[in-house]
C-alpha cells in the first residue's frame, strides 16, 4: 500500500486580464511580458471571493471527483502564503464548510514549493497508516499582496487554487519519491515586505536559484524512485516563468508535449500553480494510467520541493 491521488479540482476566478490591459496601468509592453516570462493573461479575483472561498471550490472537485466523502477526510492541509487572516487557517476554514467534521486541519507556508511541502507530508501520514484520506490544497490570491506599481512583479502572478485527495493506492503506483529542501539564507530575494504588505523580489537572483534547483531537483527525485529521465511521461513543474520550465524540461530531455504549460494563461500562481496544472493535463487526457509524472517548484524562503509519482490507484 501507498499514497496517491484519488481526486484532482482546480478553481479559477473568471476575470481575466491581459498584458495588454497591464500595458494600460504599468509601464510595461504584452512583448515584453511574453518573451521574459511566456505569461499571456492571468486570472484576478474580486474582492467578494477570497483565498478561502478558491480553496473550498478547487476541493469540492477533488472530493468528488475522487468518491470520498468528507466526513471520511482525516486531515486537510493547505499551502498558502496568502491566507484570509493568520488565524483561523485557511485548511480550519475548509474543514467547517466542507463538512469534514473528523478531520485535523493546518494551513502549510513554504511559498511557491508548498503544494510539494504538501503532498510529501500526506504520503508520510498515509504510508504510516495514521490517516487514511487526506485532502492537500495549494491555493492563493497574490493579488491581495502585488504591488501594482512594481511593474518587477506586478505582471507575474495570478490567483487559483488547485487540490488533490490522498489516500491509499496499490503497490508501485502514487507517490515513489520526493525531495523537500530549503536555504534560508536566500530568503532575502522574495519576501513579504510586512511594512507595506506586498510582495518584493530580486528577479535574477530567484531566476538562477531556480533554474538550478528545478533540474536537480527533477534528476534527484528520479534516482531516488531507482528511476531515469527516460522513464518520465509528464513534467509538472511550478509554472513561474517559461525559460525557467524550459531549463528543467531540457534537463530530462522530454519534448515540449510532455510538459505542462499553464503559465500562458494564468501567470504564477505560486502554491496552486503545480495542482492547477495537473487538474488540467487530467480533463484534456494527457495523464494516463501508468504514467510516471514529476513535479517540482520552488518559491520564496527559499524552498524547493520535487515528487515522482506513478499515476493511477
Ligand atoms: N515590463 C517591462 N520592463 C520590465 C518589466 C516589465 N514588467 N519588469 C522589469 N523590466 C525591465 C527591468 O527594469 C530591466 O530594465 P533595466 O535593464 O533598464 O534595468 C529589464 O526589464 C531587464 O530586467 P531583467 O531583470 O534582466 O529581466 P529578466 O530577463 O531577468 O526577467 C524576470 C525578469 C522577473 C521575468 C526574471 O528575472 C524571472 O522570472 N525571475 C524569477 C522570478 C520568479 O520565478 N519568481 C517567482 C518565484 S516562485
Amino acid at each position: 500500500m501507498n499514497a496517491g491521488i484519488l481526486g484532482v479540482g482546480k478553481y479559477l476566478p473568471e476575470r481575466i486580464v491581459t498584458n495588454v490591459d497591464l500595458e494600460k496601468i504599468m509601464d510595461t509592453s504584452d512583448e515584453w511580458i511574453r518573451t521574459r516570462t511566456g505569461i499571456e493573461e492571468r486570472r484576478l479575483a474580486g474582492d467578494d471571493i477570497d483565498t478561502s472561498d478558491m480553496a473550498y471550490h478547487a476541493s469540492v472537485a477533488a472530493i468528488e471527483q475522487s468518491g470520498v466523502k468528507p466526513e471520511e477526510i482525516d486531515l486537510i492541509l493547505v499551502a498558502t502564503v496568502t491566507p484570509d487572516q493568520s488565524f483561523p487557517t485557511v485548511s480550519c476554514m475548509l474543514q467547517e464548510r466542507l463538512g469534514a467534521t473528523k478531520a485535523a486541519a493546518m494551513d502549510i507556508s513554504a511559498a511557491c514549493a508548498g503544494f510539494m511541502y504538501g503532498l510529501a507530508t500526506a504520503q508520510q501520514f498515509i504510508n504510516n497508516k495514521a490517516y487514511k484520506h487526506i485532502l492537500i490544497v495549494g491555493v492563493e490570491k497574490l493579488s491581495k499582496i502585488t504591488n501594482w506599481e512594481d511593474r518587477n512583479t506586478a505582471v507575474l502572478f495570478g490567483d487559483g487554487a488547485g487540490a488533490v485527495l490522498m489516500g491509499p493506492v496499490s503497490d508501485g503506483k502514487g507517490l515513489l519519491a520526493f525531495e523537500l529542501g530549503a536555504d534560508g539564507s536566500g530568503g532575502k530575494h522574495l519576501y513579504k515586505d510586512m511594512e507595506n504588505g506586498t510582495l518584493v523580489m530580486n528577479g535574477r537572483e530567484v531566476f538562477k536559484f531556480a533554474v538550478r534547483q528545478m533540474g536537480d531537483t527533477c534528476i534527484r527525485v528520479l534516482e531516488k524512485a531507482g528511476l531515469d529521465k527516460t522513464d518520465v511521461d509528464y513534467l509538472i513543474p511550478h509554472q513561474a516563468n517559461l525559460r525557467i520550465m524550459e531549463a528543467a524540461r531540457q534537463r530530462l530531455e522530454l519534448p515540449p508535449e510532455k510538459m505542462s504549460h499553464t503559465i500562458r494563461k494564468y501567470g504564477n500562481n505560486s502554491a496552486a500553480s503545480i495542482p492547477i496544472a495537473l487538474a488540467e493535463e487530467l480533463e484534456a487526457g494527457k495523464i494516463k494510467d501508468n504514467d510516471v509524472i514529476v513535479m517540482v517548484g520552488f518559491g520564496g524562503g527559499l524552498t524547493w520541493g520535487g515528487i515522482a509519482l506513478r499515476w493511477g490507484v
